[in-house]
């Protein structure tokens, strides 16, 4: 285990804003976990814990040991005549272990194909795009307990997964996910109903042709990071109220809109931002993505002053024109290395 110093984070985060790490080391084991956090413990470091860097918002100085969790393999663990159970290391690349999974015949996640990041952020806020969330195909997530100290499994149904969360957003310090359990179904059962995913297949109803058209929307709305940095939607779609929603609609009738459980309503982010005037505009080096409003741009050496400068002043055209906050969806840490509340 390589513990280095004033270490540049920049190419770790996908919004790529320049940001100095104390201390960084790449953990590639449970062991090596267990050894950077004692590290950490001894010295008195705050613990930052980084996946795939593709939804946070960094400081340019940050004081904490920041830890790279690298952990890869696959295995599979079960096996019969419908399912097939996969043990994925926190550390394998999302995308890459999506069609890995559909060359296997194992279905379930080529709708989630292309999301940036790693495997051991998925469960975290429960990954989702069109109709299907990473939560559904979840069987349990193996962490590490930093109370306990020891290894456990949290099975689905205790991960609480919900719209772009779980438990592991409510106690972000406790637990480090090692690895995830996935269940996945040999005979495919497509979700095809989002948007015009149905008609962009054509006759060819499989998996395999979803994923492809599920690719060719991704790429051809959403800025790949290594062009234009971003963290993907930058804020969540706000659920409101059936009240609430009923005296927006009469202002503005064609705000999309998804009806929910509970009475509540989401709606488009993208269309609210969109709306107010933000799609492909700009302040400074911080935009809002000209083919969809609801991703932030860094278009050149942005720091996470200019991010928030950019993003609340959208915030503040949405809510002066609809009434409605948006809440960002990427995390902000602070300079101690710890999560803070937008
Ligand atoms: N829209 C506009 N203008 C825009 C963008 C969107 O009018 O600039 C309208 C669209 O026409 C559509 C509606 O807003 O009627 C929704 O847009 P879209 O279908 O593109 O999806 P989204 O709600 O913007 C969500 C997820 C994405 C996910 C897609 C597909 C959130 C915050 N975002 O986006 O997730 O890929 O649906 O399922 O839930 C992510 O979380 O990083 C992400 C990319």
């Amino acid at each position: 285990m390589n513990i280095e110093s004033q270490v540049q984070l920049k190419p770790f985060n996908t919004l790529s804003v320049s940001a100095t790490a104390s201390h960084f080391v790449k953990v590639q084991s449970v062991a090596e976990l267990e050894e950077a956090l004692q590290f950490a413990q001894q010295q008195n470091l705050n613990v930052l814990l980084l996946s795939g860097g593709s939804n946070m918002m960094l400081p340019e100085q940050i004081h904490a040991l920041v830890i790279a969790i690298d952990i890869q393999g696959i295995e599979l663990v079960a096996e019969d005549e419908n399912t097939a159970t996969l043990r994925v290391g926190a550390g394998q690349v999302w995308h890459d272990f999506v069609l890995w999974t559909t060359e296997q015949k194992m279905y379930g996640l080529q709708n989630l194909a292309l999301i940036p990041g790693l495997v051991g952020a998925s469960p975290v806020q429960n990954i989702g795009a069109y109709g299907v969330e990473a939560g559904e195909f979840i069987e349990s997530v193996e962490v590490y307990d930093r109370q306990s100290k020891q290894t456990q499994h949290i099975q689905a149904v205790d991960c609480q997964f919900s719209y772009r969360h779980s438990i592991f957003k409510d106690d972000p310090n406790r637990y480090v996910i090692t690895h995830v359990i996935f269940k996945l179904l040999k005979h495919a059962d497509l979700k095809m109903n989002y948007g015009d995913l149905k008609a962009a297949m054509g006759d060819e109803i499989t998996p395999e042709n979803l994923q492809k058209q599920v690719i060719q929307i991704r790429q051809s709305k959403l800025p790949d990071p290594k062009e234009f940095p971003n963290a993907g939607s930058f804020f969540k779609n706000p659920i409101i109220n059936q009240q609430d929603f009923t005296q927006l609609i009469e202002k503005f009738p064609n705000i999309p809109h998804y009806p929910q459980k509970d009475n509540q309503v989401k709606i488009a982010a993208g269309w609210l931002i969109d709306q107010s005037g933000w799609k492909g505009k700009r302040l400074n080096q911080v935009g809002m993505f000209h083919k969809q409003a609801l991703v932030l741009v860094n278009y050149a050496d942005a720091t996470l002053k200019d991010v928030k400068a950019t993003f609340q002043a959208v915030q503040k055209d949405v809510y002066d024109k609809f009434g409605v906050h948006l809440e960002p969806e990427p995390v902000l840490f602070n300079e101690q290395g710890l999560i803070q509340n937008h």
